[in-house]
């Protein structure tokens, strides 16, 4: 694996880190507010938390463990494991979804770099709530500006996986990181003084019931995913830098409460600000974008609150950016059988990424808008086809991969400990990687395909 050369992960804090890093990003900030926001609020909150308890932590900790049995990245762990080549497949899977999702993900830290340019120049003060999402609209339909500020994350995560960096970022990220969560925290105090706020905060607490579909299951299962960065396998690599003392469940569970906090944390701030101003919550994707700048033109030292929020947001996504890029650099490494060195793959990814970046911005704004497929655009057809089909399809194969087809005798691709109050871990594990997971996934699936 050329990644452990300079991968840095030989300590926990490392591992915590990277794992962390490629969670936390816009899928907490950007994707779980508006998510929450078209489907129920409160209703949607409790959904998500029954999903991150139920698949969200038994499948991070799966994907770690086979990363620290195999030894292996994403690629190749399934037939180290295995040892055969009938789950290979799988890594290829996980390959497609990763190209697919990257795109769609440069394309939304775009956005950020759009916004963190205008906080700097003060170009959203004094706009009002028709405004902001003029503004909003208006910058969308900017096709070249819209491929220009998404190629930039594309570049810098490319040089910092050209030279190697990246855990340089990560170490970076233990101080930004919190930084994030105060600059967060001094957010949520400013719009909960905001006048209307308390029926945000209703609505996000709050379920009403009646939103309990099985499409909000569908949904909240799908960000779950995405927001953990757990169904691509992803986690297995950083699995495969795990210390063999370290503790998987207590890795997860750091990990995971990190970024529900982050989550939550988004719709705190989020919410209150809706109502105090009178947004709609169902806005869309664009909810974020539009209220952000609305709270932050409240905040004092409002410019250098604009500034360094979405400063921070921008390396947020990128610390997932290099997550999601490394895959690839890594699947074409190994598909080239070692002909292509390390710096060849990292330009024939960000060719590549360039190219599916220009296709999904033409594809909303531009020359393509009008080509829709099953009702979207390229666009959200690669978010709802990432989240709610291929991500959940692969979190399967591997629950049945751990679950039915490695025997459970194999004590390192199950959670142990030898402390007593944890005995109930090891079956709660399984059966719940034999059980829970691939049921409630396939239910998932049958009420997508309209079975229901
Ligand atoms: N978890 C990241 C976020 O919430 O922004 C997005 C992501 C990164 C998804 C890496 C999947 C992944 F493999």
């Amino acid at each position: 694996m050329e990644q452990s050369k300079n991968s840095g992960f030989n300590s926990k804090l490392g591992v915590i880190l990277a794992a962390a890093g490629s969670a936390i990003g816009l899928g907490n900030i950007w994707k779980f507010p508006y998510e929450a926001g078209q489907n129920g609020g409160g209703a949607f909150l409790l959904v998500y938390l029954l999903c991150v308890i139920l698949f969200g932590m038994p499948l991070l900790m799966t994907e770690i463990l086979i990363g620290r049995k195999a030894g292996q990245s994403t690629f190749s762990a399934f037939r180290a494991i295995s040892g055969n080549n009938r789950w290979q497949w799988l890594g290829w899977w996980s390959a497609l979804t990763v190209l697919i999702l990257t795109g769609f993900y440069f394309v939304v830290t775009g956005w950020c770099v759009n916004y963190l340019y205008e906080a700097v120049v003060n170009s959203y003060a004094g706009m009002g709530t028709d405004e902001l999402l003029t503004h909003f609209t208006a910058n969308m339909s900017n096709a070249p500006k819209m491929i220009l500020c998404a190629i930039i994350p594309v570049l810098c995560t490319a040089a910092i996986l050209w030279f190697g960096v990246s855990s340089g970022i990560e170490r970076l990220s233990k101080i930004l990181m919190p930084l994030l969560l105060i600059m967060m925290s001094l957010m949520v105090v400013r719009v909960l003084l905001l006048d209307g706020s308390g029926e945000g905060l209703r609505f996000f607490f709050y379920p009403d019931f009646s939103h309990i579909t099985p499409s909000v299951f569908m949904e909240a299962a799908g960000q779950c995913f995405f927001s953990l960065s757990v169904g691509l396998g992803l986690m297995i690599t950083y699995g495969a830098y795990m210390p063999k003392e370290q503790d998987v469940t207590k890795t997860s569970f750091q990990v995971i409460l990190l970024d529900t906090l982050v989550a939550v944390l988004a719709g705190v701030i989020i919410f209150p600000a809706v109502f105090a101003f009178g947004f709609d919550p169902a806005e869309g994707p664009q909810l974020v974008f539009v209220v952000l700048p609305a709270v932050l033109q409240h905040m004092s030292f409002a410019w250098l609150s604009g500034v360094a929020f979405f400063t921070l947001l921008f390396i947020a996504a990128l610390t997932s950016t290099i997550s999601l890029m490394e895959v690839i650099i890594a699947s074409i490494m190994e598909m080239s059988r070692g002909k292509l060195n390390r710096h060849y793959s990292v330009l024939i990814a960000t060719g590549v990424i360039c190219i599916f970046v220009a296709i999904y911005v033409l594809s909303m704004t531009g020359v393509w808008s009008g080509l829709q497929i099953c009702g979207h655009n390229l666009f959200d057809l690669s978010d709802t086809l990432v989240t709610n089909y291929m991500m959940p399809f692969s979190a399967l194969a591997m629950s049945l991969f751990i679950g039915w087809f490695m025997p459970f005798q194999d004590n390192d691709l199950v959670p142990h400990s030898q402390k007593r109050y944890k005995q109930w871990l090891r079956p709660a594990f399984v059966f719940s990687l034999r059980w829970i997971v691939p049921i409630a996934i396939l239910l998932i699936f049958l009420n997508g395909l309209g079975v229901f």
